[in-house]
């Protein structure tokens, strides 16, 4: 479009109006480069008032556009677009793209601009919004990842780039409860030691390292991921699994889902980093308990590589840094797995457009174990993990039948951006409540049966849960009924779960097959299942809970994963 047509469209604004929108702290401030494309984001945000805003700094521009799409893709991108016209003169509006760059302006204008500036070198715009606007143009301001698409040029023109686009999920209502305030504060590093990445699509590396040499008990209160440079992009997740002390240790790297018996008796995951994931500080009055009896002596790591590009001779060192402290906190934090049990009567069919599986966590179950009476758990933070095909995934917290509330959701899940996140508050869980995880999936470009699995290619639904006071429980998941989705889609008698399985992955996959298995896993019982630190499992028979739906904001746009 040529810039005289442009022109048209251009809204000319005085800066900063004398009400509405006010200048909020930044909470955030991000800088991400890409080649020369040096882009800095910073945000902070309003709760009470359900308020944002926004500041990007890009090299010098004409004019920038700051935009929140809903999948990643420019169609149905919102955007705040700005910048000076040939007559210098500066213009600013709300728009939204339809099918293709660039964007018409919005109906309704919802975006405020609070600044904008440049000098030699860069261009900076602030703007302010609400979460919610009621436009439906208006990307909604959530508890979701947000993918952000920042573009800009110098021509005057609204020509896009690919050097001149940056793209980054952002999870803008983070909240921080972590602190450092320990005077004495050692370090420590779990990490392989030049592990020679092997040329295939999956590995899962696990060995055994010893804890820190503490005999009397400290608190980690803070971990870091280290990424070996070389092994950027490969390494996909590293997990810090805590071992019973039962066992013999060993210094050798092996496969995690291998032959060695012993992987599978070091089960709690406690520290974790998947792509896109950071630091993590545990809140003020957390820290994870070492050095006493109880505590273990060994952590098993398990570092997943996802080598696609087949690269070859690279030697791995990466692992997670943990800050410990003999200054203790008032609570000894753990953390519980929760969700589908990895295995393959977890499924989504071939061609779906949203399918959903749940898992649930009978917590009656931890007492029962540990055969004694065990305190509420306060659930203070969430890691959601799924893999491709997972669109969203909630948390569901039910007593007594009830749904009471949320343990963590996001409806825009981006597998490349996996986050520990904390709640605003700390959430009880009552021992007898349950917990159902929901993992929605898409897969229309696939022509198999997705299955439940480690790899990458394969899905995973599980939700870790942040909590303090410890128990000695690594994880508390299901799996469904398949004999019943079996008889549900009128595929032939199976004897075993196994065959089930064989007998759904060989089924006529359409759309009416794809909704009476949707039907028939929203109503199987389901088998639920304990696992302790040391790997020891119980179950218990679990009859399906009704599924309620969260009510959403009045300005709320329906989408498939509510
Ligand atoms: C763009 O998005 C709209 C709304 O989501 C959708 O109806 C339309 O089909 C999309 N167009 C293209 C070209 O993908
Ligand atoms: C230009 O603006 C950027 C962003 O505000 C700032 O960091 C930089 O120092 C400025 N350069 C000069 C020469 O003032
Ligand atoms: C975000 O999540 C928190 C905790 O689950 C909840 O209290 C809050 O209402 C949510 N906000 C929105 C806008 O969904
Ligand atoms: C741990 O520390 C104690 C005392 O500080 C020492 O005697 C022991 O040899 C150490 N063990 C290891 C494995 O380093
Ligand atoms: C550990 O190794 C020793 C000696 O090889 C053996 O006697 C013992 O049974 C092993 N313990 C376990 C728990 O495997
Ligand atoms: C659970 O619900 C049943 C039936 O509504 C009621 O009798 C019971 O007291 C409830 N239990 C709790 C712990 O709320
Ligand atoms: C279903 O499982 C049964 C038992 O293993 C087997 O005999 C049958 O061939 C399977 N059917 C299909 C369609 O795979
Ligand atoms: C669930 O289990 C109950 C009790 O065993 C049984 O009566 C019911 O038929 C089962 N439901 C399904 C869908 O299999
Ligand atoms: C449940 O536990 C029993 C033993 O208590 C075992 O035989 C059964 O295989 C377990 N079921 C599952 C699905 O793991």
């Amino acid at each position: 479009m040529p810039w005289n047509v442009w022109i048209l469209f251009c809204w000319v604004v005085p800066i900063l109006g004398s009400w509405g929108p006010i200048d909020m702290p930044f909470s955030r401030e991000m800088t991400s480069a890409e080649g020369e494309n040096v882009v800095q984001l910073k945000w902070g945000y309003d709760r009470d008032m359900q308020e944002i805003s926004i500041e990007i700094q890009t090299p010098l521009a004409s004019w920038v556009a700051l935009g929140l799409s809903p999948d990643g893709k420019l169609n149905a991108s919102d955007f705040a677009v700005t910048g000076w016209n040939k007559e210098d003169q500066q213009f600013f509006y709300d728009a939204h793209v339809e099918g293709e760059w660039p964007p018409v302006m919005d109906k309704s204008q919802d975006y405020e601009l609070l600044k904008l500036d440049r000098n030699e070198t860069h261009t900076v715009l602030r703007v302010w919004r609400k979460w919610f606007t009621c436009d439906s143009h208006d990307l909604e301001i959530e508890n979701d990842t947000i993918r952000v698409i920042v573009m800009h040029g110098e021509d005057r023109d609204f020509t896009p780039s690919e050097e001149n686009t940056y793209r980054k999920s952002f999870f803008f209502l983070e909240i921080f409860k972590g602190i450092i305030d320990a005077e004495i504060l050692l370090l420590y590093e779990f990490r392989l030691k030049d592990f020679p990445i092997p040329d295939q699509d999956t590995t899962y590396a696990c060995t055994f390292i010893p804890m820190p040499n503490v005999t009397t008990k400290h608190h980690i209160v803070r971990y870091e991921q280290i990424i070996d440079p070389d092994s950027v992009g490969i390494v996909h997740h590293i997990l810090i699994y805590f071992c019973g002390n039962n066992l013999n240790f060993s210094s050798e790297v092996g496969d995690c889902y291998g032959n060695d018996p012993r992987y599978a008796k070091c089960m709690n995951a406690v520290l974790g980093w998947a792509v896109g994931g950071e630091n993590f500080d545990f809140p003020a009055d957390v820290g994870i308990s070492i050095g006493t009896e109880e505590d273990p002596k060994y952590i098993r790591i398990e570092i997943h590589y996802s080598n696609f590009e087949k690269k070859q001779g690279i030697l791995d060192s990466s692992g997670v840094r943990i800050y410990y402290t003999p200054e203790l906190r008032k609570h000894d934090g753990g953390v519980m797995m929760t969700g589908i049990f990895t295995f393959p009567v977890h499924f989504i069919p071939p061609g779906a457009e949203l399918f959903r599986n749940y898992g649930l966590c009978n917590t009656n179950l931890i007492p029962q174990m540990l055969n004694k009476p065990v305190e509420d758990f306060h659930v203070y933070g969430y890691l959601l993990h799924g893999h491709l095909t997972v669109r969203s995934i909630r948390t569901m917290h039910y007593r007594n039948g009830t749904l009471i509330g949320s343990l963590g959701e996001d409806k825009k899940y981006d597998f490349n951006f996996q986050q520990l996140r904390d709640l605003p508050g700390f959430i009880t869980v009552q021992m007898g409540d349950q917990i159902m995880v929901e993992c929605s999936s898409s897969t229309p470009d696939r022509e198999g049966v997705t299955f439940g699995g480690p790899s990458t290619l394969n899905e995973m639904c599980v939700v870790f849960l942040f909590y303090y006071p410890v128990v000695p429980v690594a994880a508390c998941l299901s799996i469904l009924d398949i004999q019943h989705v079996n008889d549900a889609l009128e595929l032939d008698e199976a004897d075993n779960l196994m065959d089930a399985v064989v007998n759904i992955s060989g089924a006529d996959w359409d759309e009416e097959t794809t909704a009476k298995a949707q039907n028939a896993i929203m109503e199987a019982n389901h088998t639920a299942m304990l696992m302790h630190r040391t790997g020891a499992v119980i179950n218990e028979t679990s009859s399906a809970i009704p599924i309620s739906l969260p009510s959403p904001h009045p300005c709320h746009k329906h989408t498939d994963y509510d």
